[in-house]
């Protein structure tokens, strides 16, 4: 653990989690390692199976150390009347990921309130995100039951971090359920973050507004960065000089070719449908959703500048998680770009330090070497995709001599240009100049 260090509560109380996803597994460890006692709850029984022998299913930094050294304090079942016997705040972390019309699926969350039904003493507290107006639906279908809308804002990569040290959390309520938000409160209360009490679709409208405004902040400054191609400015420097303004701040503000993962493209479009179907027509939000998509077709389009027509040429990708730290292929820019450049007739390599197993299955037509290398050897152009330090590290001399062409196109705008260029590359970014060899 990094930061400043989390002050243990005097008192240990009975926490559930309903799921042992990412945010269930990351909440039920961070609570467990605060000194609560937690059973998490999930359906699929080889999963409990392997966390209850102390096997960590997903990639997420801190993790696994936290569920080893916290082992006394966590239990994992598919039961959910035990559950139930051990707590009665129960942190809802099922996920609700896009039906194919874009809308959230809500059958997990669904099934959860079916059978939390007859359960008035429990509380459950929603950390699933879902459309504005869910808890009052389910708070109407469970009279006497509490609900705490309490989203989360973990980001992949840095979760336990995250959790550990929130810039603020938020907890909705229905009036005169003010000591289940309570409840909620002190547990939350040593981590320092500031505390947004509210009504329960107000807490869900910052979740869904949060991941919207972050996404819209990724496309806007793509949107910066294409234009600063076309006049000749230097988006990293544009976004610095932006940044400065304290009321702009500097994050979120790195070009790159798209955002990707489980929650902004579904957050984003999810938040359209409900205001449209609300009957409102969220129109910036179009916008953000078609100039991500556009951003992804782009590195194809820089490809064919520098080396023509791509039938027949090999192309190799590092990377291919949506970010790094995760071995998550969710929505990942990969995922478009890989298709764009099969369809042009490429051949496509890939190598990623962690999701190579996560992504086989999704890009048959793709072939994964062993290490990043592997992946020059013979190529005639390489697109970094997901920035992963150890490509920082790579042997760019080394990497020059392998390939069939040096050409780097840095979606993330990760390496140094000039590092690059000196290594005998030519390397063009997103938004910046391109540089070529010394
Ligand atoms: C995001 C939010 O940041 C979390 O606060 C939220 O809890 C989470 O969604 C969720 O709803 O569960 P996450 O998807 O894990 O977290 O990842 P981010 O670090 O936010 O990155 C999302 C995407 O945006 C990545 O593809 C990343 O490469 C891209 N990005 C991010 C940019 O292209 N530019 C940036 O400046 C920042």
């Amino acid at each position: 653990m990094t930061g400043k260090p989390v002050e243990k509560p005097g008192d240990a109380a009975p926490i559930g989690v309903v799921g042992a996803g990412w945010v269930g597994l990351v909440t039920a460890a961070c609570f467990a390692e605060l000194g609560h006692s937690v059973v998490a709850r999930d359906v699929v029984q080889e999963k409990v199976d392997a966390l209850n022998r102390g096997e960590v299913t997903i990639h997420e930094p801190g993790l696994a150390e936290l569920l080893s050294s916290n082992a006394d304090r966590l239990e994992f079942t598919t039961d959910m009347d035990r559950l139930l016997d051990h707590a009665r705040l129960l942190f809802v972390c099922v996920d609700t990921p896009p039906t194919h019309s874009g809308d959230a699926d809500l059958s997990r969350v669904r099934a959860v309130v079916d059978e939390l039904a007859g359960s008035p003493d429990h509380v459950l507290v929603m950390k699933s995100t879902v459309p504005a107006g869910t808890g009052e639906t389910i708070m109407a279908e469970l009279p006497g039951s509490g609900y705490v809308s309490c989203p989360e804002f973990l980001k992949e990569g840095s979760a336990v971090e995250d959790f550990m040290h929130p810039d603020r959390v938020v907890i909705g309520v229905a009036p005169g359920r003010e000591a289940d938000g309570d409840a909620v409160a002190e547990l939350y209360a040593p981590l320092g973050g500031e505390m947004v009490r509210t009504d329960v679709t107000s807490a869900e409208m910052v979740k869904l507004a949060s991941n919207a405004y972050l996404a819209t902040r990724i496309s806007f400054i793509n949107e910066i960065a294409n234009v600063c191609e076309e006049v000749g400015a230097d988006v990293s420097e544009v976004a610095r000089g932006m940044g400065l303004d304290d009321r702009i701040g500097p994050q979120f503000l790195r070009p790159g070719i798209g955002f990707g993962g489980s929650c902004f493209p579904k957050d984003v479009s999810a938040l359209k449908l409900l205001a449209g179907n609300s009957g409102y027509h969220f129109q910036l939000l179009n916008a953000v959703i078609e100039v991500n998509e556009l951003q992804k077709r782009r590195v194809v389009g820089k490809l064919v500048e520098h080396i023509g027509p791509l039938a027949g040429k090999r192309i190799a990708l590092l990377g291919l998680a949506f970010k790094p730290d995760t071995d998550d292929m969710r929505e990942a820019s990969s995922l478009v770009l890989s298709a764009r450049l099969a369809a042009e007739g490429a051949e496509v390599v890939a190598f990623d330090p962690v999701a190579m197993d996560a992504a086989r299955e999704l890009l048959p037509g793709v072939e994964m070497a062993r290490s990043a290398l592997e992946a020059l050897e013979g190529a005639d152009g390489a697109v970094l995709v997901t920035e992963w330090p150890e490509f920082r590290e790579l042997d760019w001399t080394g990497a020059a001599g392998v390939m069939n062409r040096p050409l780097l196109i840095d979606g993330r705008n990760y390496l140094d240009p000039d590092e690059l260029a000196a290594a005998g590359f030519t390397w063009d970014g997103v938004g910046r100049a391109e540089v070529r060899p010394d």
